[in-house]
C-alpha cells in the first residue's frame, strides 16, 4: 500500500485519481474547495481531505514534513487560461509559487518519494501553427497560466536533474468527463456544453455562449484515458525528468462538437456567438508517441468518450430528479 499526496484532489481530475487510488492505497487530499467538492471524492477509511491551499506555507510544511509519500500528484491550479488573463497576480501564486515551494518542501523532507508528478499543460505551445505538437515543439505561452505552467514545469524537471528528486510533467491537453464543473464562466468547455444541453432537456430557456466562429479546434481527452497515464507516467523508470503529452492525438473544431451532442442527444442547441477570447489558442491537437512508449492506449475518441459523458450526466439527472 502507497502513500500518495494529491494536491488539487477535489476537483475534476484530481479527484477521479484519488478515487482510482484510494481503493488500494492511502491518499490524502489537499485542496481549498474554489473549484472542487468534497462530495466528488468517495468516502473510504483509505482517504484523509484536508482543506485548505497550497500557498500557506505553514500547512504544506506540516503535512510534508509529517508523513513521508510514496507519490505526489500536484493538480492545485487556477486551471482557467482566461482567469490567468483576468487575475494574473492571484494565479501566479498557485501556479508558479505553490510548485517551487513545495519542490523544496519535497527536497528537504521527502527522502523515499517515488515520483512527483506535475500537471502542466498543452497551453504552454501557445499559437506556433505547426500540428501536432510534440513534447519537444516550438514552446510559445500567450497567457500568464501558460508562463507559469512552463516555468513551472521546467523547475519540476530540473529538480530531477540537479538534486535527484523523482519528478516527472504532463502536458494534459482538454480533459473532460463526469465531475468537471461547469459552474464558473471560465469552467472547461465541454462541461459548460453539458450543462446548457441539461437545461434544454429540463425544457429551461438555455444558450451557449461561442467564443469566435467556433472553428477553432482542441485534442479532448476522455478523464479515464489521463488517469491510464498518469498512472503509467508515475510508475515508469523511463519517465524521470521527462514532460508528456497526454491527449488522443485527435481534435474537433467546437461546431462539430456541438453537431455531435445534439446528434448524441437529439436537440438543438441554441449558440449565440461572440468575439473571441484573447490570448485564446486557434488549434491544439497532441503528438502522443512518447507517452505511447510508457504504454498508453487511449481508450476512447471523442464520440464514445462523449457517449459514456452524455449517459453518465443523463443518469445522473435522472437521480437529481428523483431526489428533488
Ligand atoms: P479543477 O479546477 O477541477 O481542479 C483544480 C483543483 O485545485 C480544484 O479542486 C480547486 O479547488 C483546487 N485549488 C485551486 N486553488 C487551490 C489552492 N490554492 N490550494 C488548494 N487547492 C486549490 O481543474 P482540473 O481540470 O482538475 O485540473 C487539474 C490540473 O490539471 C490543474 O493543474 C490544471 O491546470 C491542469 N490541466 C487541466 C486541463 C483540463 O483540460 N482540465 C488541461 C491542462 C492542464
Ligand atoms: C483548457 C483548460 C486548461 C488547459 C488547456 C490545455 C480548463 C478550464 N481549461 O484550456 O486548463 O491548460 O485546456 O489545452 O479546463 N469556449 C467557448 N464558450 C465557453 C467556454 C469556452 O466558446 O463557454 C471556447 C474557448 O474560447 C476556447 C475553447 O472553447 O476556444 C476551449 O476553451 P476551454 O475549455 O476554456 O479550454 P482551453 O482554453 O483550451
Amino acid at each position: 500500500m502507497n502513500n500518495i499526496l494529491i494536491t488539487g484532489g477535489a476537483g475534476f481530475i484530481g479527484s477521479t485519481l484519488a478515487n482510482f487510488y484510494s481503493k488500494d492505497h492511502k491518499v490524502t487530499v489537499i485542496d481549498d474547495l474554489s473549484m472542487g467538492s468534497k462530495s466528488n471524492l468517495e468516502t473510504t477509511a483509505n482517504l484523509c481531505f484536508i482543506e485548505g491551499s497550497v500557498t500557506d506555507h505553514e500547512l504544506m510544511t506540516e503535512v510534508l514534513t509529517q508523513t513521508q509519500f510514496d507519490y505526489i500528484f500536484h493538480l492545485a491550479a487556477i486551471a482557467s487560461v482566461a482567469d490567468s488573463v483576468a487575475r494574473p497576480l492571484e494565479t501566479h501564486q498557485i501556479n508558479f509559487d505553490s510548485v517551487f515551494q513545495l519542490l523544496e518542501l519535497v527536497r528537504n523532507n521527502q527522502f523515499g518519494l517515488k515520483r512527483l508528478l506535475f500537471a502542466s499543460s498543452a497551453a504552454v505551445y501557445g499559437d506556433e501553427p505547426t500540428l501536432p505538437k510534440q513534447e519537444e515543439s516550438v514552446i510559445r505561452p500567450l497567457t500568464p497560466y501558460a508562463i507559469d505552467k512552463f516555468a513551472a514545469e521546467k523547475y519540476v524537471v530540473d529538480y530531477y536533474h540537479l538534486y535527484d528528486i523523482p519528478t516527472s510533467a504532463v502536458r494534459f491537453f482538454n480533459v473532460y468527463g463526469p465531475k468537471q464543473n461547469p459552474e464558473s464562466p471560465y469552467s472547461g468547455v465541454i462541461s459548460i456544453m453539458m450543462d446548457r444541453y441539461k437545461k434544454l432537456l429540463n425544457k429551461e430557456a438555455t444558450t451557449f455562449t461561442m467564443f469566435g466562429d467556433g472553428t477553432q479546434s482542441r485534442d479532448f481527452v476522455f478523464i479515464e484515458d489521463v488517469i491510464q497515464a498518469l498512472n503509467l507516467i508515475a510508475t515508469s523508470q523511463d519517465s524521470l525528468g521527462e514532460v508528456y503529452n497526454i491527449g488522443t492525438g485527435e481534435a474537433i473544431d467546437l461546431n462539430k462538437l456541438v453537431s455531435t451532442i445534439n446528434d448524441l442527444l437529439e436537440v438543438d442547441l441554441p449558440i449565440c456567438y461572440e468575439e473571441e477570447r484573447s490570448g485564446d489558442i486557434k488549434h491544439s491537437l497532441a503528438d502522443i508517441s512518447k507517452v505511447k512508449a510508457v504504454g498508453y492506449q487511449p481508450k476512447y475518441n471523442i464520440k464514445s468518450g462523449l457517449e459514456k459523458y452524455v449517459s453518465y450526466e443523463l443518469a445522473n439527472r435522472d437521480k437529481e430528479g428523483l431526489d428533488n
